[in-house]
């Protein structure tokens, strides 16, 4: 039930900060060890390659993902749409193992892809929000995300919950493989949750931010590079279904290349500036962008922000930062919709769970 809600949208992002706490006691032991099945943990060792198949949001957190196992565990990721992986198979390495993530457990093009992997002999765990379903029993392995119910069309705590488990797994992967690590990822992750806490007692402000920017325009451009370009594609994806702005994700570098040619005089860009070692270069972009007319819109994080910066996240740790920086876009998107009037738990055309192909 939606409660006092107006929306289930409003409800999911607000449980966000619960739902990191949750993961946290599921995958804890009681000496504050990580809680991990022991035959994940032997794929996981036993992989040499990683490949992780999802749609749409699922997709952009398999985009996390691959960074987080890579930072963390060092082992080699790529995360691939599952409708073009089902027709367009890559070679695979000898000993892959297959990642699937889905909140539903039921999305067709991820399924084909499982059948197909299976046929090969090659092992498959599932990420997903509803275990028993058919991507969680077709799987060899299952981890829960326990977010709970997600009601609204657009997905927004299931997309945190997956990569927070994600960075469970990340983190598991390396202590099995004897790496050391410099941080806690508990303590870390328990962070997260209080800074999300924090971000959605925001929401006056992102309301504001929606309102400038959004109201009236008929495109929006997200722009970032590394875990923000990530982040900025779920953050258009996000815009574009519940408010029909034609909203797009790049990648800063790409700009140049093309899409700059669609900027026009108030076309809104929506830059994340979360990590150092590309700030320099994105502020780079939004003047190139700002030269030619566009109203920026620029997300950083603190330590690293700017005068006329339009929202400063609080500090995470560097790995973790993708599940508070996408909090804002998911805000913004829903005032965005709500300002032109949509229905925002159910846009038009979209299903929940999409069990065709
Ligand atoms: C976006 C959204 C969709 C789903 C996609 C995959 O808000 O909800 O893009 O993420 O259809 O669904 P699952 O995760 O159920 O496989």
């Amino acid at each position: 039930e939606k409660g006092t809600y107006p929306h289930y949208m409003l409800k999911e992002i607000d449980e966000q900060p619960l739902v990191i706490r949750n993961i946290i006691s599921k995958y804890q032991k009681e000496n504050g060890e990580i809680k991990l099945d022991e035959d994940i943990r032997k794929a996981m060792q036993a992989a040499d390659r990683i490949y992780i198949i999802a749609a749409g949001t699922s997709y952009h957190a398999g985009l996390v993902g691959k960074q987080l196992i890579e930072s963390i565990a060092k082992k080699p990721v790529e995360t691939h749409i599952a409708s073009e992986f089902l027709y367009n198979m890559p070679l695979v390495s000898e000993k892959p193992l297959f990642i699937f993530i889905s909140q539903s457990g039921e999305t067709a093009d991820s399924r084909g892809v499982l059948v197909n992997v299976k046929k090969l002999g090659y092992p498959a765990l599932t990420i997903t929000n509803v275990p028993g379903s058919t991507l969680s029993r077709e799987a060899d392995f299952t981890l829960h995300t326990y977010a709970g119910p997600e009601i609204a069309v657009a997905s927004t705590k299931a997309y945190t919950a997956q990569m927070a488990v994600l960075a469970i797994l990340a983190v598991d992967t390396a202590k099995a493989r004897g790496l050391t690590l410099d941080f806690d990822p508990i303590k870390e992750l328990s962070i997260v949750g209080t800074v999300m806490e924090t971000l959605c007692d925001q929401k006056e402000a992102l309301e504001k931010i929606a309102r400038e920017y959004l109201s009236v325009t008929r495109n929006c451009f997200f722009i970032g590079r590394a875990s923000d370009y990530y982040v900025g594609l779920e953050g258009a994806l996000k815009l574009k279904e519940i408010s029909y702005i034609q909203a797009e994700g790049f990648a800063g570098g790409e700009l140049k290349h093309g899409t700059i040619a669609l900027i026009e005089e108030g076309t809104p860009v929506i830059a994340l500036a979360t990590q150092k070692h590309v700030n320099l270069s994105i502020r780079g972009n939004v003047k190139e962008v700002a030269a030619r007319g566009a109203n920026p819109c620029i997300i950083s994080l603190e330590g690293l922000n700017a005068d006329n910066d339009a929202f400063v996240l609080p500090k995470v740790h560097d790995y973790l930062t993708p599940l508070v920086a996408v909090i804002p876009l998911q805000l913004i998107s829903y005032y965005a919709a709500l300002h032109r009037g949509c229905d925002v738990d159910k846009p038009r055309n979209l299903a929940k769970s999409v069990t065709v192909e």
